[in-house]
């Protein structure tokens, strides 16, 4: 790393929810640049700042959390990340507040909070219901798409004391929200207590996010990146629940960005909601029976992931060898670690393609593949699509039906597939 990166990194040495020193490193990718910092034109021919990443394992609370953290202001501060871009997405938020609106009976002066709002796309949904929402994120160029939408939104980082000032200013929520946050929050017992501080007596917290066992047993590595500083299983949770004040009520599995779980909490001393011991118990025992617990499971995770890389790169090195053309589909954040750590660039793919306005028109970090429109791939048509984005495969494959007279998807997770 050069001076300017050492500076914006830090290396753990206590485990981020029981504080043991017992950390054991399983998995390490090298330096790679941070997963959202596309570029413009001008930026391609700058020095990037590269990371590492590295994932270690608790010994004493088993909790799989990153070694390196990068510095917030880095990743967060100008977000490319917007989540409207797929259908599948925003059918998840709307089933999520659409049950929890019924569930957890809110009212019209209901206030939901759902932090790291981003564009305002759950909230949207909140209020669609006819609920008090407010967001809270620190990306400032979400703030302006999300109050477009009509959703009041700070541009913050979640503290204790922006938690004060919300309870001071507004009221305490009957509801907060978090989704694909849960894994970026560094400072986890202080976050849980200022979700604590903004939450009604009988308010509920329900958060959602990538589910470990489905990383593992997929081979989901490429959803390992600087932002996501940790990787959940139950007992972690559980434990960081008991430090908190609070108690996990209920989970559920979500079939979301590979598999996904949301998690219900309340505070310890609410009555309110029935625990539904039986679910938590199930996860429980799943877990123990695929080894989550022991460090044994994740020592093999590297050499899998190696397997995969040597097949997709020979699989794409054929096609070109026989002169076929190989477009990138979808620039999530995930693709700039396969992409990265794959060594994929424009000596396999073309270009990528993406719906996401914002990104059209930039390069993706490390590599420097453009990103064009969709589009695109109708008037070039490119023999083969790799898709990127995986987890919306159906959605995309479903969408392109007439490319399929055109070539072919590459799928790379979770296993490699051409259709
Ligand atoms: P995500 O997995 O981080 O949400 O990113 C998905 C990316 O894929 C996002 O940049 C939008 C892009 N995408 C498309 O380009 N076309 C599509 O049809 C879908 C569903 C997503």
């Amino acid at each position: 790393m050069t001076q300017s990166e050492v500076k914006h990194v830090k290396k753990i040495d206590r485990c981020r929810i029981c504080g043991s020193s017992r950390l054991e490193d399983f998995f390490d990718m090298g330096n790679l640049p941070l997963p959202n910092a596309f570029l413009t034109k001008e930026d391609v021919q700058k020095p990037e700042k590269r990371f590492p990443l590295v994932v270690c394992f608790c010994h004493d609370c088993t909790f799989v959390q990153l070694r390196y953290i990068v510095e917030p202001d880095q990743m967060f501060k100008h977000y490319l990340y917007i989540p409207s871009g797929s259908q599948i997405r925003i059918q998840n938020f709307n089933e999520i507040a659409f049950t929890a609106h019924r569930r957890f009976h809110l009212q019209s002066d209901s206030l939901v909070i759902d932090i790291g709002s981003n564009d305002g796309s759950l909230l949207s949904c909140f209020q669609t219901l006819g609920v008090q929402v407010l967001g809270v994120d620190p990306a400032e160029n979400l703030k302006v798409a999300a109050e477009l939408k009509g959703i009041p939104t700070l541009s913050e980082y979640f503290t204790q004391e922006l938690a004060q000032d919300i309870v001071n200013t507004y009221k305490k929520a009957a509801l907060v929200t978090t989704t694909n946050v849960f894994a970026h929050i560094e400072h986890l017992l202080d976050s849980m207590r200022a979700i604590y501080a903004i939450l009604d007596e009988d308010g509920v917290f329900i958060s959602q996010f990538p589910y470990l066992l489905d990383l593992l047993r997929d081979q989901l590595f490429d959803t390992i990146y600087h932002e996501h500083m940790s990787y959940y299983s139950l007992n972690p949770l559980l434990l960081l629940a008991e430090r908190t004040g609070f108690k996990i009520f209920d989970i559920q599995h979500v079939p979301l960005d590979g598999g996904s779980i949301r998690v219900f909490w309340k505070k310890k001393e609410s009555h309110k909601w029935k625990i539904e011991q039986e679910t938590i118990d199930q996860f429980r025992a799943i877990e123990e029976r695929e080894k989550l617990y022991t460090i044994d499971t994740y020592k093999d995770f590297g050499a899998r992931v190696q397997r995969t890389k040597e097949e997709l790169l020979q699989l794409l090195g054929e096609l070109k060898q026989d002169g076929k053309r190989i477009v990138g589909y979808g620039a999530p954040a995930k693709g700039t670690i396969l992409l990265n750590y794959f060594h994929i660039d424009k000596r396999l793919l073309d270009y990528v393609v993406d719906s996401t306005v914002y990104k059209q028109g930039l390069y993706f970090p490390g590599v420097h593949l453009e990103i064009f429109p969709e589009s695109k791939i109708y008037e070039d048509r490119p023999e083969y699509l790799l898709i990127l984005a995986w987890n919306f495969a159906t959605e995309i494959i479903e969408k392109n039906k007439r490319y399929q007279a055109i070539g072919k998807f590459i799928l790379p997770s979770p296993e490699i597939a051409t259709v």
